[in-house]
């Protein structure tokens, strides 16, 4: 072989060596993740804390805004059948309507307890804890000033596949009553095939209970002046918690067959709401948790809105999942597309443990104990079918 020839052999080589070399280094940095993240001021609470929006973006343009008062989504667009994407989750139009109290927990991170704890109180080893009433007799989503109404610190994680914020809050031994030391982790991920992954992890310097959740309200159509009974809405549940007049399970697990509560074939969300159902009548329509099928991360329900073509899959490590439709709406304020938030223009998929399961031995437990790590998972997964 000539010489040139083996020079150009080596050459070539090389390149292909350093070529190779970065394109690893590129998989590693993902340097895109951080560009598809924006900040942007969004107010002043009364407490003078200074809140920002981050905003979220894939590479199919679909946004998901974030802001660290309550780990609050304000905003999250999902594409229809024409791939438009659209904000389908429901809001206020001013930001000060989420800090001073946001009744209705729109789009917020819910803890330390997510749904209710019957007569505000629970014990834990021997001792009895009293938590915040803030529900008739019962404690709901954390008590008043629960991780609803707090500041969380937010941070774009580096070296992310995808646009990802890091959240976290600590809250103090004592807070709302619940005992322990808390440090809570969420991560919110847009992947770039339109979900939104949320991961949540807590620890404790003290034997407490966490039931952490998400509590957006979606309305597929984009606007949210009509209802949500027109969605189709299917549940991978067999069984669902009955509830006394305060919303507290009773402890029975109970088929759905042939009831209202028959999710298993999709069904519009308005078929049988107001069907002659002592359920329906003590949840005001649905406000019941579902125990979906199986185990670990699998997919529990899917919503179809037929005029839109959009379709929203969630899976989750969960073993409940709280369907709510929207029942204490009850047009107070405006919409984000005009109007007002009138009754049954949103509905929560809440993923989470099962309700009062502190008080409530045969339910899967909610205690966490210094040195353990919570840790659960649930995707919000959005597409289209035309
Ligand atoms: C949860 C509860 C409902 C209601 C809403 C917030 O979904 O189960 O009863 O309190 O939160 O309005």
């Amino acid at each position: 072989m000539k010489k040139t020839s083996i020079n150009l052999i080596i050459l070539f080589a090389v390149l292909c060596i350093f070529g190779c070399n970065k394109k690893e280094n590129q998989s590693k940095t993902h340097p895109t993740s951080m560009e598809n993240i924006q900040i942007s001021e969004y107010g002043v609470t009364s407490k003078g804390d200074s809140i920002k929006k981050f905003t979220l973006t894939n590479k199919n343009g679909m946004k998901v805004e974030v802001i660290n008062f309550g780990g609050i989504i304000t905003s999250l667009t999902a594409p229809d059948k024409n791939g438009k994407y659209e904000d389908v989750v429901l809001g206020f139009t001013r930001p000060e309507d989420y800090f001073n109290g946001n009744s209705y927990y729109f789009g917020a991170l819910i803890g330390r307890y997510g749904n209710r704890i019957a007569n505000a109180k629970f014990t834990l080893e021997d001792k009895t804890y009293e938590v915040d009433k803030n529900d008739g007799p019962n404690s709901l989503h954390g008590g008043k000033e629960g991780f609803h109404t707090k500041f969380w610190n937010i941070e774009p994680v580096k070296d992310a596949k995808f646009p990802t914020l890091k959240l976290t809050y600590t809250s103090a031994d004592g807070e709302e009553g619940f005992p322990g030391k808390l440090t809570t982790t969420v991560f919110y991920t847009l992947t770039d095939d339109d979900a939104l992954e949320i991961s949540y992890e807590a620890e404790t310097d003290k034997p407490t209970v966490v039931n952490l959740t998400q509590h957006s309200y979606f309305n597929l159509s984009g606007n949210f002046t009509k209802t949500i009974l027109d969605h189709e809405l299917q549940i991978n549940a067999d069984k669902f918690l009955p509830v006394n007049e305060t919303l507290i399970p009773t402890g029975e697990q109970k088929a759905v067959k042939g009831s209202p509560f028959d999710f298993t074939v999709s069904k519009p969300i308005g078929k049988d709401i107001n069907a002659d159902d002592d359920q329906l009548k003590k949840g005001k329509g649905y406000d019941h948790n579902w125990i979906p099928n199986g185990s670990g991360l699998r997919s529990i329900a899917k919503v179809y809105h037929p005029e839109s073509g959009r379709v929203m899959e969630v899976l989750t490590d969960e073993p409940g999942v709280q369907f709510y439709s929207g029942n204490f709406l009850d047009g107070k304020f405006e919409t984000k597309t005009g109007g007002k938030n009138e009754l049954r223009t949103g509905f929560c998929l809440e993923t989470q443990h099962f309700p009062d399961s502190p008080n409530q031995p045969s339910f899967p437990s909610t205690e966490l104990k210094p040195g353990q790590k919570y840790q659960s998972k649930t995707i919000y997964k959005f597409s289209v079918k035309k």
